[in-house]
């Protein structure tokens, strides 16, 4: 088990998560390493924990921001990412959040359909600006991983159909106030197998080729995130096999000469970081179950409710050498707010501490106030 300042944490109010920072900067040097000399651009994916001392670490580490919101754009800079290296993504982009965005003078705007590229084009005019633009591709290819994490299949609402992208792209041409700077993909997140990414090299270098015979040149190529982790196994493999990751473009995406690569990664950066640290409450007895108690809920960590995700559940102060079997569930008034059934743990009683691993990414971003409750606190270390 990955050491835990437990001394520290005992004088904590939970629930809250913790982060450790040593190996976030371990992560962040090992994707650095693995980028090496490559025109290969890093924007970290905000979504996945806005947290400012994770964030500040991040931008300190030189990556840029991949943003779905002016919220996420304001987070990014406060936290000292150059506005020339923020990404802007998101289906629903307000008429606010665009001239934010054009008056912060982002890097580019993840345009995800022609109407929206209308808009942005009668902003960016009235305003006399030109705003960079890369045209969100919706390529179809499975990424096989949770159906509310998969983007990248036709059905899904994001990005433009193949089928619209000639439109699309004859429009930024057109238009005197869109400077079409490249083509972004993203296929969905946990991807565990670098099969999907083979695919969808596939499909963007048949779209270069096309593009290319009809004259028409990509800066860049952005190729969204999706990187998953190992929830089960956090200390054996707690930094993603980022050199994989990126040889698997190096070897099958054939990028022009002065082509940039950008990724958008979120989960693989910090998920493994963090833990959700929560008191027992209670050890209740059922008929046939007993159940842990646990102070954290829900809405400290959404995901096993929401996707039927699993965190590793470890007991940090048991000292009983005997196992049990518990249901680990929170106080939120819903039957899903359950965290593990059948969790074989050391003899656990009231006060005993839980930490839920791999909680980094996606858990403090998508926390809530729902049944009142406070949103979990944050220790850094
Ligand atoms: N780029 C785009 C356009 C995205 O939509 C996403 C994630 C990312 C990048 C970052 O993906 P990552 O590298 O983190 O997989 N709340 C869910 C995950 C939702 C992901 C949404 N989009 C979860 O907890 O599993």
């Amino acid at each position: 088990m990955s050491a835990f300042p437990l001394d520290k944490f005992k004088a904590e109010r939970t629930p809250f998560y913790y982060y450790d920072l040593s190996l976030l900067r371990d992560t962040l040097a090992s994707i650095k390493d693995a980028v090496g000399g490559s025109d290969y651009h890093v924007h970290y994916a905000v979504k996945a924990n806005v947290n400012p001392v994770i964030l500040a670490a991040v931008a300190a580490a030189g990556m840029g921001a991949d943003c779905v919101s002016g919220g996420e754009i304001e987070a990014a800079l406060e936290c000292g990412v150059p506005a020339s290296s923020i990404v802007y993504a998101g289906v629903g982009k307000s008429d606010d959040e665009i001239s934010m965005a054009l008056r912060a003078g982002i890097g580019c705007f993840n345009v995800e359909s022609l109407e929206e590229l209308g808009i942005i084009e009668s902003i960016a005019s009235a305003m006399g600006v030109v705003a960079d633009i890369a045209l969100r591709v919706n390529p179809n290819v499975d990424a096989h991983t949770h159906h509310y994490i998969t983007t990248g299949l036709q059905e899904n609402k994001f990005g433009i159909a193949l089928e619209m992208l000639d439109d699309a792209v004859g429009y930024c041409r057109g238009s005197q106030s869109l400077r079409l700077r490249g083509l972004h993909f993203h296929i969905g997140s946990q991807i565990t197998t670098m099969d999907p990414y083979v695919i969808l090299c596939g499909r963007i270098n048949s779209l270069l080729d096309e593009y290319e015979a009809k004259g028409v040149n990509f800066d860049l190529i952005n190729v969204g995130g999706g990187l998953g982790i190992d929830y089960d196994h956090p200390d054996k493999h707690p930094i993603p096999d980022f050199r994989a990751y990126f040889d698997t473009f190096r070897r099958h995406l054939h990028l022009r000469d002065g082509q940039q690569l950008h990724f958008e990664l979120g989960r693989a950066v910090v998920a493994q970081c963090g833990s959700l640290i929560t008191r027992v409450l209670y050890v209740k007895q059922g008929v046939n179950k007993q159940f842990a108690i646990v102070d954290a809920g829900m809405t400290d960590l959404i995901r096993p409710a929401l996707y039927q995700a699993h965190h590793l559940i470890q007991n940090l102060t048991s000292e009983s050498d005997e196992e049990c079997v518990y249901d680990v569930v929170g106080p939120v008034c819903e039957s899903s707010d359950c965290f593990g059934v059948d969790e074989r743990l050391p003899v656990t009683k009231r006060g005993d501490i839980l930490a839920l691993r791999s909680a980094g990414a996606y858990g403090e971003s998508m926390a809530s106030r729902y049944n009142l409750r406070s949103l979990p606190g944050t220790f850094t270390d």
